[in-house]
């Protein structure tokens, strides 16, 4: 379903309290088609309920969002139809093969040539050799790009990615960062969260930090940098790193 005009992702405005601690406190802003966005945050700032509440998952206390141009309250089907979610934690069945997993999942879809889908995944992953091997026995890496590979099952236009990369070791990471990249370059739109600095300079066209539930800022790696002037050492100007940016804004270390 892409017969939609308009951004990918269109949040305004968006609240959420759980009892007395207010998480989201008017949370606002667009994700272009095909575009990769990056929602940058400490640890409890939100980012999670903000992807649950674009996922369908959670009901917002107030605002509104569009994904694919449906609204997330009143036609959650059609997001859901619209979306795939691969959250922090891997939902993938360790006693199946990474095979298996895949094919369960497009049977499930009604997907036509369900090996056929679950081998193009395998090739697109790097996991045709590990392909027949219980999941149980791959590594972090494998597990997360599976749980990747899984969520792509009917294509979804628009891609949510919950800290795809916490807990990897740095190979690992470079793999899943060379997969998100090919998602976008396919055309999906994505939005990822993360804490990882690094991770939203590598992958982000855009990059908005979540913080004491407002988005304080959003624009590109390059204006975000702009933000802070360059230090001068020793004559030599050094232009500040994400980092520092994150650092100034936020205060704390994400
Ligand atoms: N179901 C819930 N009930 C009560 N409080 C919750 C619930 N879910 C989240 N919270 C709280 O809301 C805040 C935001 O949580 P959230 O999971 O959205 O943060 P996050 O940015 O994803 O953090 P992390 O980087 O640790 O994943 C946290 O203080 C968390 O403890
Ligand atoms: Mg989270």
């Amino acid at each position: 379903m892409t017969n939609q005009q308009g951004p990918a992702i269109q949040v305004n405005g968006l609240e959420k309290s759980y009892k007395e601690l207010r998480v989201l406190r008017g949370v606002s802003f667009e994700v272009a088609r095909g575009s990769i966005f990056a929602l940058l945050g400490s640890n409890g700032a939100g980012k999670t309920t903000a992807v649950k509440i674009l996922s369908t998952l959670l009901k917002a206390d107030a605002g509104t969002a569009r994904v694919n141009g449906f609204d997330v309250a009143a036609q959650a089907a059609d997001v859901r139809e619209s979306i795939s979610l691969t959250g922090q934690f891997a939902a993938v069945d360790e006693i199946l093969s990474g095979r298996e997993n895949l094919v369960l999942v497009a049977r499930l879809r009604h997907l036509k040539d369900p090996g056929g889908i679950a081998d193009d995944l395998l090739r697109r992953f790097s996991l045709t050799e590990a392909g027949g091997r219980r999941v149980a026995t791959y590594s972090g890496g494998m597990r997360r790009r599976l749980d990747i590979a899984m969520s792509l099952i009917g294509e979804p236009p628009v891609i949510f990615l919950d800290e795809p990369t916490t807990g990897l070791d740095p190979q690992a990471r470079i793999e899943v960062w060379q997969a998100v990249k090919d998602l976008a370059a396919g055309g999906a739109t994505v939005l990822l969260t993360t804490q990882y600095l690094d991770e939203a300079e590598q992958l982000a066209d855009r990059i908005a930090i979540l913080h004491e539930g407002r988005i304080i800022v959003n624009g590109t790696l390059a204006e975000l940098k702009r933000l802070l002037p360059p230090a001068k050492v020793e004559y030599v100007e050094k232009q500040p790193s994400l980092e520092d940016v994150f650092l100034s804004l936020v205060g704390t270390k994400a």
